[in-house]
């Protein structure tokens, strides 16, 4: 019975051009590793039933392998006398799907490989949090930083300043014409929502019209939970060195990554402009949230607990190098907020409603992930 975990387990791992290491691998599996044992990297620790999924070690091999390329290998071994109780044993994990590892690949890539870039230039990560070096808003004065870890990706999208909660309550485009932000923080109409392009420029906008995701108020719904979502008109188009935000295909409503032991990089920002990362916990229902990371993790040097004023801002997979719009921050800790996906009819509706011509653009996937398969992505469980 204890065999599989006396057994040495080998990882392979890799990371394209810019060399990565044992944590690399560890930033995306999760060995199930309670804090204490994760200095201890190389050594599986079980937890106080003994409790290991058969077959993880294996999965975990194979994510890794799958999503990274760097040629390190490591050893698992049990650690700690919880590994001598009987083995609880769950089911066996399916493999990940070649459009699964492929999708999870481009998203890991696209946050990872930008850290461990960064972390090789001798960049720290108090240096590369800013997205902005300087931001001075009255004189409409703002300099990207080149030391940003984010800084060769299109975040034009990402209001840094609104003329009513100033440096507060975010903005983030879904169309030239479209911002999105928070109900429970929300922009008054006839204020100014602010961008900068890729060189600096700045492109203000009136915000002309509002409408927030609808709230069943004789179902005593909250719309914190699942409808804490404005959608903004803007007076005109900006200018196509303003981007917009795309979105997830419509039908990919149900995202649980970490229920499988996967970890999903989010970049996120907040109120002082930092480009943040946590992982993706999951999308179910009417919320999307983050964990997280792992503590001896790169992921976790650009991890922050979102706090009150954080409110409002947006998190995004790094998919292909584009920004995928998931949700708005309505809580705090590792965060979460309503999620787009759920909404998807509801977003297009109210943004037909308050003029303007566009829709949301789902962001393609058919290199990864075929129509027909969208449904099934992620949607079964790997431990059955
Ligand atoms: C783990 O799964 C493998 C593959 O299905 C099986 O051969 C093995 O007996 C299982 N081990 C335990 C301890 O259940
Ligand atoms: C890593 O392993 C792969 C597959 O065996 C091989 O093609 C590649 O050349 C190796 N890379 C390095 C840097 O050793
Ligand atoms: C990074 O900045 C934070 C907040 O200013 C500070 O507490 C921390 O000590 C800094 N870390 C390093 C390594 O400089
Ligand atoms: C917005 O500004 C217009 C023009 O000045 C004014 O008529 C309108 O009442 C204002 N709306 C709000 C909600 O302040
Ligand atoms: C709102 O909730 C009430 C009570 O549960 C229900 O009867 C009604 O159909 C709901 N309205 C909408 C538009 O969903
Ligand atoms: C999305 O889901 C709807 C409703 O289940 C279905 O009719 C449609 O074919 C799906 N679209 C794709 C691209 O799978």
């Amino acid at each position: 019975m204890f065999r599989l975990y006396t057994t040495l387990a080998v990882f392979l791992c890799v990371l394209g051009t810019v060399w990565g290491s044992l944590q690399d691998c560890l930033d995306v599996v999760d060995t199930n590793c309670p804090p204490e044992a994760t200095t201890h990297v190389d050594q599986y620790f079980c937890d106080d039933k003994g409790r290991v999924y058969n077959g993880s070690c294996q999965l975990q091999e194979h994510f890794c392998r799958l999503t990274f390329f760097h040629n390190e290998s490591f050893h698992l071994t049990k650690l700690g006398p919880n590994c001598d109780h009987p083995l609880y044993v769950a089911a066996v994990p399916r493999p990940l799907t070649s459009e699964e590892t492929n999708l999870f690949a481009s998203m890991v890539h696209g946050v990872d490989d930008r850290l461990k870039r960064t972390e090789a230039a001798g960049t720290t990560a108090n240096v590369s949090k800013p997205i902005f070096s300087k931001q001075d808003h009255t004189h409409k004065v703002y300099q990207r930083n080149p030391h940003c870890w984010a800084h060769d990706l299109d975040l034009t999208p990402i209001s840094p300043w609104n003329s009513y909660g100033k440096t507060r309550k975010a903005g983030t485009l879904l169309s030239p014409r479209h911002a999105v932000w928070a109900r429970h923080y929300s922009i008054r109409v006839n204020s100014t929502l602010r961008f900068v392009d890729r060189h600096n420029n700045v492109v203000d906008r009136r915000v002309i019209k509002t409408r927030a995701l609808y709230t069943n108020a004789s179902a005593h719904q909250s719309f914190l939970f699942g409808h804490d979502m404005v959608i903004g008109l803007l007076d005109s188009d900006v200018p196509s060195t303003i981007s917009f935000a795309k979105v997830l295909p419509r039908n990919f409503t149900v995202l649980m990554p970490s229920r499988e032991r996967v970890r999903l990089p989010v970049f996120s920002t907040d109120f002082e402009e930092k480009a943040l990362v946590a992982d993706f916990s999951n999308m179910r229902g009417t919320m999307a949230s983050l964990i997280e990371p792992i503590t001896t993790s790169t992921r976790h040097k650009y991890y922050e607990r979102k706090i009150s004023g954080d409110s409002g801002n947006p998190s995004f997979f790094i998919i292909d190098d584009q920004l995928v719009f998931l949700f708005v921050f309505t809580f705090g800790g590792s965060g979460s907020g309503t999620s787009v996906q759920h909404n998807f009819n509801e977003i297009n509706s109210i943004m037909e409603h308050l003029g303007g011509g566009y829709q949301l653009t789902e962001v393609d996937l058919s290199r990864f992930v075929s129509a027909a398969h969208v449904n099934a992505l992620f949607g079964d469980h790997i431990f059955g």
